[in-house]
């Protein structure tokens, strides 16, 4: 097979040097993008009259022609031709004949392909913040379900103090929002044309920027031809995104690898999302959640491996930056999938609120109401930490916890405990005081829900 590049050349390369070469395997998944990128730039060459009516009609028509064969899945493409774009260059002239020729006047490959991943990312960017949305409405959901379900809160994984269920879920809803965020903010650096930014320094010919940038819904174009070509900041920048959305992805995986454990049994994942073991009949493994803990580490490797990739580049375009693709079309694979997995695991989770509440009862996470009880009654909390502390102490020693002890063995600890601590040590109650902006308190979560469902119905 003839290169489209072939005039220079006297000897072709073996095949398996084609291969290497190549980026068809891959860069086919730039189909769509990289067709509707050629229909836009013929349309503008016409108007411009750089080629004519006639022949830009031709060219469309088989254009389209070969965008319904690839919905069809009917296009097969050839490593001989190296890429996505030759390979589709080579159909059209199949079909329209030597006019096909004409489509890449005024155009580079190295344009063409920085607009088929403008074109692509700003799509999956579209459907990655939807999907967000989808797992902040299950994670809602969750969590007006679970207002008074009272669960320890922990730090250093010791328990704390007792939090509702609700505000920990809501504590994903909030960093989810923060992601997409992100990924909405960089929407504005992805949706700008390098088309006919050409090879680097721009070209001879007449043409209308503004136009096929127009034609593809472009907000506007890349200044500087140079950095049009070799620009893959946006690419990075969604990575990076995805690396600490898929953080939060992980963290959150974790916590449901822990509650669905004997030791916490906090929740139940439902068998649709959980496997079996091959050997011990009564397993039941949280895959889905250790895989995307997993998959998180492929997706901080796409991120690294492209600055990599970058770092020592001269300008313009370079063949390294063909190692640009198959990260990204890795990211956006895990990212969706995770999100997916996630909703769905989240909405058909059972929360076991009995053994969650009882977790709060059978614990010290109760000592700080206590402290706080001693100072608000106007003993220092330092000292009141002190006494506490000891009553925790000798608790400890008899193998009680704090609600046990009786009245008397708290007013030898201070005279100022009254029988009133026994509502005070209720986690329940405990919860219910934390008020302050932003706290676990059952009216702070209220209106932080209401919040959240206002945020999601302005979308
Ligand atoms: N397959 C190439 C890539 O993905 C397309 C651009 C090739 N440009 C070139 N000058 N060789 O980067």
């Amino acid at each position: 097979m003839k290169k489209l590049w072939g005039g220079r050349f006297s000897k072709s390369a073996e095949e398996w040097v084609d291969e290497f070469g190549a980026s068809i395997s891959f860069d086919q998944e730039l189909v769509l993008e990289d067709i509707e990128g050629s229909i836009a730039h013929v349309t503008m060459l016409s108007k411009c009259g750089i080629i004519s009516e006639a022949e830009a009609s031709q060219i469309k028509n088989g254009l389209e022609q070969l965008k319904e064969k690839a919905a069809y899945d009917e296009l097969s493409f050839s490593v001989k031709l190296e890429d996505i774009h030759m390979n589709l260059e080579s159909y059209l002239t199949e079909l329209v004949g030597p006019v096909g020729g004409k489509l890449h006047t005024a155009r580079s490959r190295n344009d063409q392909v920085a607009t088929d991943m403008h074109l692509y990312l700003r799509k999956q960017v579209q459907i990655i913040i939807e999907l967000i949305e989808e797992m902040q409405l299950a994670l809602l959901e969750q969590a007006a379900a679970n207002i008074e379900t009272l669960m320890p809160g922990y730090t250093h994984l010791q328990r704390a103090q007792p939090i509702s269920f609700s505000h920990h879920l809501m504590a994903y809803f909030w960093m989810l929002e923060r992601d997409k965020e992100r990924f909405a903010e960089s929407v504005k650096r992805i949706n700008v044309s390098p088309l006919g930014a050409g090879a680097l320094a721009g070209t001879t010919f007449p043409i209308d920027r503004h136009l096929s940038a127009e034609l593809l819904g472009f907000e506007g174009i890349y200044e500087n031809s140079l950095d049009a070509v070799s620009d893959r900041d946006f690419i990075l920048e969604f990575l990076s995104g995805s690396s600490i959305l898929m953080m939060h992805l992980s963290r959150l995986s974790e916590e449901f690898i822990l509650w669905s454990s004997q030791e916490f049994k906090f929740i139940d994942l439902d068998d649709s999302f959980a496997t079996g073991s091959s050997i011990m009949p009564q397993k039941k493994n949280p895959d889905m959640a250790e895989l995307i803990r997993g998959k998180t580490g492929r997706v901080y490797g796409d991120l690294m491996g492209l600055l990599t990739v970058l770092k020592g580049l001269p300008l313009a375009y370079n063949k390294d930056m063909q190692e640009d693709k198959e990260g990204m079309f890795d990211t956006v694979k895990t990212v969706t999938g995770s999100l997916k997995i996630f909703a769905g695991m989240i909405r058909t989770m059972t929360v076991n609120k009995n053994q969650m509440e009882k977790a709060t009862k059978t614990d010290f996470s109760n000592a700080t109401e206590l402290a706080d009880y001693l100072s608000s009654k106007g003993i220092p909390f330092r000292e009141a930490h002190e006494i506490v502390g000891k009553l925790v102490l000798t608790c400890v020693n008899k193998g009680c916890y704090l609600a046990d002890l009786s009245l008397e063995e708290f007013v030898e600890a201070h005279p100022l405990f009254e029988k009133d601590i026994y509502e005070v040590l209720d986690p329940a109650t405990a919860v219910k005081r934390r008020d302050s902006a932003g706290g676990t308190g059952f009216e702070q979560i209220m209106i932080a829900i209401k919040k959240a469902k206002d945020l999601m119905a302005k979308k």
